[in-house]
C-alpha cells in the first residue's frame, strides 16, 4: 500500500479536465499538500504512438487497447507509484477510466478492456467531469479533431462513463457550468475524500 493519494479526472474530450486538474494542483499546493500533475497518455515511448495514431484511420481498436494499457503501466512504474511512495497526492488527467470507457467502446469488449488493465490500482478518487458529446464538439470545433471526437461516439462514451458513476468508482460533476464553480465543485469533494470521507 502506497502513502499517497491517486486523484484521477475523467471526462470526454473538452470537459475541461486539464484546466480542472491544474487548478487543483495549486489549489493542494496553495493548502500545504505535495501534489504532483500528471497525465495520460504519457509522453513515454507508447504514450507518442498514441498519439501519432489518433489522426489515422483504420487503426485496429484491440492494438490501441493494449497501448493504452502498456502505457498506463509505464506511467505507473515510473512515475505514479514512485510519488505515491513518497505520500505526494498525484493528479491524474486521465487514467484507468479513460480505457475502462473509451476502449470498451472502440472494442466493444468491456470486459477484455477490465482484464486488460487488471495490473492498474483504482484510483484512491475519480472525478469525473460530466458533458453531452454536443455541448463537447462545439468547444472542439475550432481545432482538428482525432477519430475520438465523433458525437455518436463522444456520447456511447459518455454512458460508459455514467456506468461507472452509477457502480460507485467516479463521482460526477456537471462540467457545463463555469470554470470556477466546477471547481468549486471538486475542491469540496477532494476536502472530503482527503479527511476519509469518500
Ligand atoms: P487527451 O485529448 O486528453 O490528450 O486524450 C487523447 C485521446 O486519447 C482522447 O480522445 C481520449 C483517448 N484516450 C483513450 O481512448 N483511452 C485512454 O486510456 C486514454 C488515456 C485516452
Amino acid at each position: 500500500m502506497s502513502a499517497g493519494f491517486l486523484i484521477a479526472l475523467e471526462g470526454i474530450d473538452g470537459s475541461g479536465k486539464t484546466t480542472q486538474a491544474k487548478l487543483l494542483v495549486k489549489w493542494l499546493r496553495g493548502r500545504g499538500f505535495d501534489a504532483y500533475y500528471t497525465y495520460e497518455p504519457t509522453r513515454g515511448i507508447f504514450g507518442r504512438i498514441l498519439r501519432s495514431m489518433a489522426y489515422k484511420r483504420g487503426v485496429d481498436p484491440r492494438m490501441e487497447a493494449l497501448l493504452f494499457a502498456a502505457d498506463r503501466l509505464q506511467h505507473l512504474e515510473h512515475v505514479i507509484e514512485p510519488l505515491l511512495a513518497r505520500g505526494l497526492i498525484v493528479v491524474s488527467d486521465r487514467y484507468l477510466h479513460s480505457s475502462l470507457a473509451y476502449q470498451s467502446v472502440t472494442t466493444g469488449d468491456q470486459g477484455w478492456v477490465e482484464e486488460l488493465n487488471r495490473f492498474a490500482r483504482r484510483p484512491d478518487l475519480g472525478i469525473y467531469l460530466d458533458l453531452g458529446a454536443s455541448e463537447s464538439l462545439s468547444r472542439l470545433r475550432k481545432r482538428r479533431r482525432s477519430r475520438f471526437e465523433d458525437e455518436d461516439f463522444l456520447e456511447h462514451v459518455r454512458r460508459k462513463y455514467l456506468e461507472y458513476v452509477d457502480e460507485g468508482e467516479l463521482i460526477k460533476v456537471n462540467a457545463e457550468k463555469p470554470v470556477a464553480e466546477v471547481f468549486s465543485e471538486i475542491a469540496l469533494i477532494v476536502e472530503r475524500a482527503l479527511k476519509g470521507g469518500r
